[in-house]
């Protein structure tokens, strides 16, 4: 796979650039959300263009008429009610490039679908990928550098990190993972690069198909053999049924996690006071996870469609309409966190919709937690005397899609 892959799309290809590229250079959009909370917790913008929903129709989709929905209460709201809000609305992004996932179906369907993959992804399930999954993998990468007494937290330890263990997961030879990892990168930069990403679904498809295969004759111990072997409504899923699965399965998982895992760490290097009462008591390790989830959401908004005329916040929505629900908007609504702009994992009962909620409530959270988890306390235990470098060049978050530091530069007492 590695040799190919190299030769179609040449060997500058550089994935930390190209999710850069994909985060954009806004620094901070929360005063503008803030702007917009405060006129109304809805705002109409009619695009112009003409919409396309087909899918493989090799055309980017065009939005002609979008409401942001900025409130906490009605982005609950909205993600809480399937019947006017579909999640058909992903059909005409995403979904042009993964196929039919679960992330664009609504209510049975759905459910069905979902529950093929949520019992690999339960809370109980996981622990046994804790340490031979996630903790080897976070001990390979910070064994790279620990010795060297300084290094860049985010091509060296962060980026690097969920998509590894997504590959373990599915249980995707290591040779394949440098390959995996350029071509994920580039289905998920589709709203930036339409061809990009028609291009690495086509290969990714190749790569499964030959994955699938392979288990359909040795069945192994990974999430691809337990969806070969699943069944939805008595009968066992096409190949054609397990792409998608396996084509949202892993960007979902490994770009957010690596944005999250660095929006955490970029708080507490910020906040050196809070960073070292997180290292003197571990218990603080989950809120301070929830709370850099709150501030700074990996994803910054998601989709639906208005299945009827809906009335929102006092705003008329057309029947058909694009609803985005702006996750960052609602987790920093004043009416339900005080003072939200700040990090402080020591606020009351910090709370957020960075998971979403309702029945697309992201099926990878308890994974997504663990692996925050785990990153965390080895980052504490193995780089002793962690602080931000002081010869780091303007660190900072940027991005309107997704959210994340480009860059962390830090100093550590070497061992
Ligand atoms: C901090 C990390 C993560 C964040 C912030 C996040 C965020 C989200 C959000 C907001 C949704 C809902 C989308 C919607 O309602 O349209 C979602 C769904 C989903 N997430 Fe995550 N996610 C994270 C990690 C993961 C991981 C690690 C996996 C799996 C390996 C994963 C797999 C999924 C899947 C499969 C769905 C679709 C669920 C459905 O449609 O029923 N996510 N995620």
């Amino acid at each position: 796979m590695a040799s190919q892959h190299d030769g179609s799309l040449g060997t500058s290809y550089d994935p930390m650039r190209q999710f850069a590229e994909i985060a954009g250079d806004v620094r901070d959009p929360y005063p503008m959300f803030a702007g917009i909370r405060a006129d109304s917790p809805v705002l109409h913008v009619e695009l112009g263009g003409s919409g396309s929903r087909y899918r493989h129709d090799q055309q980017a989709p065009r939005i002609t008429s979008l409401f942001t929905v900025t409130s906490y209460e009605l982005a609950r709201q909205v993600l809480t009610d399937n019947v006017r809000f579909s999640s058909a609305a992903n059909a005409m992004t995403i979904g042009q490039v993964m196929g039919r996932t679960i992330l664009e179906m609504d209510p049975p369907e759905h459910r069905r679908h979902r529950a093929l993959v949520a019992k690999a992804f339960r809370a109980r399930v996981l622990d046994q990928w804790s340490d031979t999954i996630i903790g080897a993998t976070i001990g390979e990468l910070i064994d790279s550098f620990a010795g060297d007494g300084r290094a860049d937290l985010i091509p060296q330890l962060t980026f690097p990190f969920p998509v590894r263990v997504i590959a373990r997961i599915l249980g995707l030879p290591e040779a394949d993972w440098p390959s995996f990892l350029r071509l994920s990168t580039q289905l998920i930069a589709v709203m930036r690069n339409w061809e990009g990403a028609l291009a690495a679904s086509r290969e990714l498809r190749g790569y499964f198909a030959e994955i699938i295969a392979d288990r359909r004759r040795n069945t192994r111990d990974d999430l691809v053999s337990q969806l070969i072997s699943a069944e939805v409504d008595g009968r066992r899923l096409s190949d054609e049924e397990i792409y998608p699965f396996l084509l949202l399965l892993l960007p979902a998982g490994a770009e957010t996690t690596y944005r999250s895992s660095s929006n955490l760490l970029f708080g507490l290097l910020s906040e050196p006071g809070q960073l070292e009462a997180v290292r003197a008591d571990r218990d603080l390790v989950p809120q301070a996870i929830e709370e850099a989830l709150r501030w700074e959401t990996p994803l910054l908004t998601v989709a639906r469609s208005a299945t009827e005329e809906v009335e929102l916040g006092g705003v008329r929505i057309p029947a058909g309409s694009f609803v985005a629900v702006s996750l960052g908007a609602a987790n920093r609504d004043p009416g339900w966190h005080d003072d939200p702009d700040a990090f402080d994992i020591f606020r009351d009962g910090t709370s957020h919709i960075s998971f979403g909620d309702g029945a697309h409530k992201c099926l990878g959270m308890h994974l997504a937690r663990m692996e925050m988890r785990m990153l965390l306390n080895a980052v504490l235990d193995r780089l002793p005397g962690l602080r931000l470098d002081p010869e780091a060049e303007d660190p900072h978050i940027h991005g309107l899609i997704f959210r994340s530091p480009p860059n962390l530069p830090v100093r550590f007492d070497p061992v």
